[in-house]
């Protein structure tokens, strides 16, 4: 990790602590607060000090370290969470008040306070959260433990405002403990050392901001192997910047593939159409930047994008397997429609010669079927399987229908093979009944497709049949070759940046597609590994996370899958939604990374409160409403810390890439 540990080294304490930094003194503490008293003047030589704000506690003289007792040799890391009373404030309130009840003019002026009282009046005081202790350890390496360990009511703890390169080093910290483990998951990656960090924002105390701009801005780092085969939440209203992040975490992976050659596929789940299409407010859209390496997908036919939708002719697992889920949700399948939809398509093994002349046919009945069922066929398409030339001279003694070239086999136009199974249907209705003819030729699959290509049951009663298969043909794309799940899987696996556009198109057709595909995403690695193999890095992103990952999910359901067990097969997971609420609660339990900017309810910031120190910030979140503002916790980093994150602009992105920036 390139940490630039700017006070890094044997010296790193007393290079915390800067005598220009001094804000006050603790006068209280334990393990939980520290209340601290300060002064105007103080406060106002380093730029105020503002609620949020982390400050140092120190005991020891930076300036003579080396006479510094072992004890005292470590420095107390707080956050202002607000103020409390010095006991001698109501006193000074009333001398205030009195001090104004005998003025007459309206200037502002303290200089009719005596001197002792105006002094008095000056002292105010914060009250601290303590986040943790440093110190150094044996190497002289900077450690931070999350508490603190004792305390010493009578000692003299000296409390300092870290700016600058001292307040880089606080926030962009990481635990030697995260380090050797992160080094480790890179190992795992295959790479050697360690993964980059990149800035994605600067540390920001509060909404208004001004006063902390007088300071240098501080740089705020992520490491990018946070976000590899983890999970990832972006929370925060409306244009309060989600996507932005998601954007900057698109490109943080991207670079990070390109610096160090491991091939990370990712994949966008593009709700608003804002990944796939530059908009007029915007640039920035990812399929500009990366034009080489992004491939998109979308519902209706665009310049640019692929179709999602699969081929049913061609694709017939995929297919049905979107039918019977259709239809399970649709209807109460009657017994006829049920006999069709327990139809198993899977292929036996080629040397099972007789099973698997019964699937060709299988097969070719139900490409029979989504023709008649109006499914628009691919240009060109014949149907072809296997016949005994007794069944052939029964369905068709004028021998009217083409034969293959090689015997034993009819090779139809799709019209030819309705016509003939249907001329077959009613053929082997005869010969069951006489059984001189040999019985039944078909299976009990064979004859519930065949009820379902006449629109007859068993009986010769009129049912809905093939009928009840249109409305479902807008699932269907006849131009498509391939299975679309693993031609997306494909892109990723040589690490290209796929965006499903599904801002356009039926919504329950969108949460089915998008379900569809993370399933054969995760089935695939999953496979990979259960081989022994490495499955490859993937990051899936998606965008207004309640449309797609349900909070009521079962367990065994994909989304809640992915989040548990993505990990073990290289799936990472970003979310972005409004509600904390409507997370799943497995996948927040296992989210590591969390970007928060404004929300707008006491409920859900209740609910983020549960994770980390967010607890914190609520107020601030309620609050402050602008964009890009984030609290962010990263698994590297022990605690939450409140920055301003960079607007993701593509020609410094470009610079990134080239080393530049
Ligand atoms: N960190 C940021 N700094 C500056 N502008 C931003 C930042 N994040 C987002 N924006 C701008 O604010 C608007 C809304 O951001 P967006 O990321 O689409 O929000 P959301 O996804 O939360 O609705 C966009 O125009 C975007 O360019
Ligand atoms: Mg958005």
């Amino acid at each position: 990790m390139n940490i630039v540990n700017v006070i890094e080294g044997s010296n790193s304490l007393p290079a915390m602590i800067r005598q220009d930094d001094f804000i006050g003194w603790v006068y209280k503490i334990d393990y939980e607060n520290a209340f601290v008293m300060t002064n105007d003047i103080w406060k106002s030589k380093v730029n105020g000090v503002s609620h949020n704000c982390f400050l140092l506690a120190a005991a020891f003289d930076p300036t003579n370290f080396a006479a510094v007792k072992p004890a005292q040799r470590e420095v107390i890391l707080l956050r202002v969470v607000g103020s409390s009373n010095l006991p001698m404030d109501d006193h000074l309130v009333n001398t205030k008040i009195e001090h104004y009840q005998e003025r007459e003019d309206s200037k502002a002026d303290s200089a009719k306070l005596d001197d002792l009282t105006r002094n008095q009046l000056q002292f105010n005081d914060l009250q601290c959260r303590v986040l943790g202790t440093f110190f150094t350890n044996d190497a002289g390496r900077l450690c931070l433990g999350s508490d603190l360990e004792s305390y010493h009511s009578a000692t003299q703890l000296q409390v300092f405002k870290p700016r600058g390169k001292i307040l880089e080093t606080i926030v962009n910290y990481i635990s030697p403990v995260r380090e050797a483990a992160a080094k480790e998951d890179a190992m795992r990656l295959g790479i050697k050392g360690t993964m980059p960090d990149f800035t994605i924002g600067a540390i920001r105390y509060t909404s208004s901001n001004r006063l902390q701009k007088f300071d240098d801005e501080v740089e705020f780092r992520i490491q990018s192997i946070d976000f590899l085969a983890r999970r990832t939440a972006v929370f925060g209203m409306t244009r309060t910047g989600k996507s932005n992040m998601i954007k900057q975490l698109v490109s943080v992976v991207k670079s990070t593939a390109d610096q160090t050659g491991l091939k990370i596929g990712q994949i966008i789940y593009d709700l608003n159409g804002e990944y796939a299409n530059a908009n007029q407010q915007d640039v920035g859209a990812l399929a500009d930047v990366y034009p080489e390496h992004t491939e998109r997908y979308r519902m209706l036919p665009a310049q640019g994008f692929h179709l999602i939708q699969n081929n049913f002719y061609l694709q017939i697992g995929e297919g049905f397997m979107i039918i019977q889920q259709v239809m399970e949700e649709r209807t109460t399948p009657s017994a006829d429609l049920r006999a069709f939809l327990n139809v198993s398509f899977e292929e036996p093994d080629k040397d099972d010669r007789s099973a698997h002349n019964r699937w060709e046919v299988k097969k070719a009945i139900y490409q029979a079927i989504l023709y008649k069922a109006g499914f628009p066929s691919p240009k060109n398409l014949t149907v072809s399987f296997p016949v005994n030339e007794t069944i052939r001279g029964i369905v068709d003694p004028g021998n009217q229908f083409p034969q293959a070239q090689h015997g034993g086999r009819l090779q139809l136009t799709l019209e030819q093979a309705r016509a003939w199974f249907e001329l077959a249907r009613a053929a082997n209705r005869q010969s069951s009944l006489s059984s001189s003819s040999g019985g039944n030729w078909f299976d009990e699959d064979g004859v519930a497709l065949l009820n379902m290509l006449a629109g007859r049951n068993s009986n010769d009663a009129y049912i809905t049949g093939y009928k009840h298969l249109n409305p479902l043909k807008d699932f269907h794309s006849p131009d498509r070759t391939k299975d679309v799940s693993e031609e997306i899987y494909e892109h990723l696996l040589i690490g290209k940046i796929v965006i499903l556009d599904l801002s356009v198109g039926d919504p329950n057709q969108r949460s089915r597609l998008s379900k569809v595909i993370a399933q054969h995403i995760f089935k695939r690695s999953m496979g990979i590994f259960n081989k022994g193999e490495f499955p490859p890095n993937i990051v899936i992103y998606v965008e207004e996370a309640h449309n797609i990952m349900g909070r009521k999910d079962d367990l065994t359901d994909t989304w809640p899958r992915i989040a548990k067990e993505g990990a073990k097969f290289r799936i990472g997971t970003v979310y972005a939604t409004q509600e904390v609420s409507s997370v799943h609660p497995n996948i927040l339990a296992n989210t590591e990374n969390m970007f928060v900017s404004h929300i707008n309810n006491e409920s859900e910031v209740r609910e983020l409160s549960k994770f980390y120190d967010f607890g914190d910030f609520g107020p601030s979140l309620i609050r402050a409403q602008d964009v890009g503002f984030a609290r962010v916790k990263t698994l590297s980093s022990p605690f939450v810390i409140p920055v301003q994150i960079h607007k993701f602009e593509p020609k410094k992105d470009a610079q990134q890439k080239s080393g530049t920036v």
